[in-house]
């Protein structure tokens, strides 16, 4: 980040003493740091120990007649590699998203052409309201990044979705944003056949703990989920990733949720509805052990191997596909086999209710489990296509172009 311009935005909520420690990160990097602290980001932090950390005065009223003659507020943006709002707040997203510009920090992000970042951070109600989803789409399709929410525990004593990112992960967004501009590398502008659709998409494997240091898992790399979250941006979607564990990069612009366990995942599936299209690469473990011990299982002499009871997990693809009021148009099945794999992904077709299966040859042979090819067949109510070995990324790109083209003959079939 050497000698990079950050203009960072204060706005107004608990968060905003992360924001301090962020301009302190952002200066050992090498980075230049101007901020704006709003009206209500001054009822969190000081504008005192804003300019003790950032080396540079506060910039926090929109017609201040020295400030103007000094860097007026269009000046603030055009210096700016990167503007980065942390926290955003519920209200800040909703000035943004309507392009109003009623003190300094929304006239320079209605004034700027530069890339801007937020990191969202409010209430888990405000969060999930109708309006900010709104909002979340429009910034979206405005080419406005996001980092975050979280979910955890909340300041406001509830728990869900709308912590603010923590500092390191704003940083590493930071540097993603600062590369792709420079590269050109991410389109900023969302564009494409899947333009104001969700796409869902469901990856890697499930952790099933079996005491606190142990685990039952599989081999699912995530590589293919990931492609196709990535493709999904790419298109124009707004996509959320239900991620297990993986060793992957967290594809930018996408919404992320990592969970372990497939009761978490099934969770944080539901909740993310509705979608337009739901895609299930995950690899989700069938068995979880009953109970799971509260301290390590210890060997003793003497005493047998344990015995574990298993239980079933929850099947996520199958109550999506049935969901009552919420079943996203196109429901899309992975099916892993080792042999029988055209006729066993047919009856799974059938059992879980989806709409199409990509079936995949998943035995030794095959080798699928983390390379970057794939050798698939799509499967529907009453075809069946066998494409040739392709990149899991083109496996994507075909897909989701099909899934595409569907969703707007059903929209047209709908008016
Ligand atoms: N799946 C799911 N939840 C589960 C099990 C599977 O959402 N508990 C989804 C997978 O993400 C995949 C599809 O269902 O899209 C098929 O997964 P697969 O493991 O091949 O099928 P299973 O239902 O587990 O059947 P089996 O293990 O008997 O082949």
């Amino acid at each position: 980040m050497n000698g990079k311009r950050i203009l960072l935005i204060i706005g107004g909520g608990i968060a905003a003493f992360k924001s301090l420690d962020l301009i302190r990160r952002l200066k050992e990097r090498g980075a230049s740091v101007s901020v704006v602290l709003t009206k209500s980001g001054a009822e969190f932090v000081t504008p005192l120990s804003v300019t003790v950390l950032s080396g540079d005065a506060v910039h926090d009223e929109l017609f201040n007649p020295l400030g103007e003659a000094d860097i007026g507020h269009i000046e603030l943006s055009r210096q700016a590699d990167l503007i980065v709002v942390a926290p955003a707040t519920a209200n800040m997203m909703a000035r943004m998203a309507s392009g109003i510009a009623d003190d300094l920090a929304t006239t320079v992000l209605l004034a700027t052409d530069k890339p801007v970042l937020i990191a969202p951070a409010m209430n888990v109600r405000m969060w999930e309201h109708a309006a900010t989803r709104r909002n979340v789409k429009r910034l979206a399709k405005d080419g406005i990044k996001m980092v975050g929410p979280n979910e955890g525990d909340m300041a406001c004593g509830e728990f869900g979705p709308g912590r603010m990112a923590e500092v390191p992960e704003i940083l590493d967004a930071i540097e993603q944003n600062i590369s792709a501009e420079n590269s050109n590398l991410v389109s900023l502008d969302r564009k494409g056949p899947l333009q104001g659709r969700h796409v869902l998409v469901t990856a890697g494997p499930t952790r099933e703990p079996i005491d606190p240091v142990r685990y039952i898992s599989n081999h699912s790399s995530g590589k293919q989920g990931y492609a196709i979250a990535a493709i999904a941006r790419d298109l124009g979607a707004e996509v959320t990733l239900i991620t297990g564990p993986t060793n992957l990069k967290r594809p930018d612009g996408v919404w992320v949720i990592e969970v372990e366990t497939a009761r978490e995942m099934k969770r944080a599936a539901v909740k993310a509805l509705p979608a337009d299209i739901a895609i299930f690469t995950a690899a989700v473990a069938d068995w979880r052990v009953k109970g799971k011990a509260g301290k390590k299982i210890k060997k003793a002499k003497g005493k047998s191997t344990p015995d574990f009871e298993l239980v079933e997990n929850p099947d996520i693809l199958k109550s999506i596909a049935n969901h009552k009021s919420k079943r996203p148009d196109l429901v899309i099945g992975f099916a892993a086999e080792t042999n029988n794999v055209v006729e066993y992904a047919k009856a799974k077709l059938k059992r879980k209710g989806c709409d199409w299966i990509v079936a995949n040859d998943v035995s030794e042979e095959g080798g699928v489990m983390g390379a970057e090819t794939n050798t698939v067949h799509l499967l529907t109510a009453n075809t069946l296509e066998s494409w040739p070995e392709l990149s899991k990324s083109d496996v994507a790109e075909r897909l989701l172009r099909r899934a595409a083209a569907e969703l707007s003959g059903i929209t047209q079939a709908a008016e």
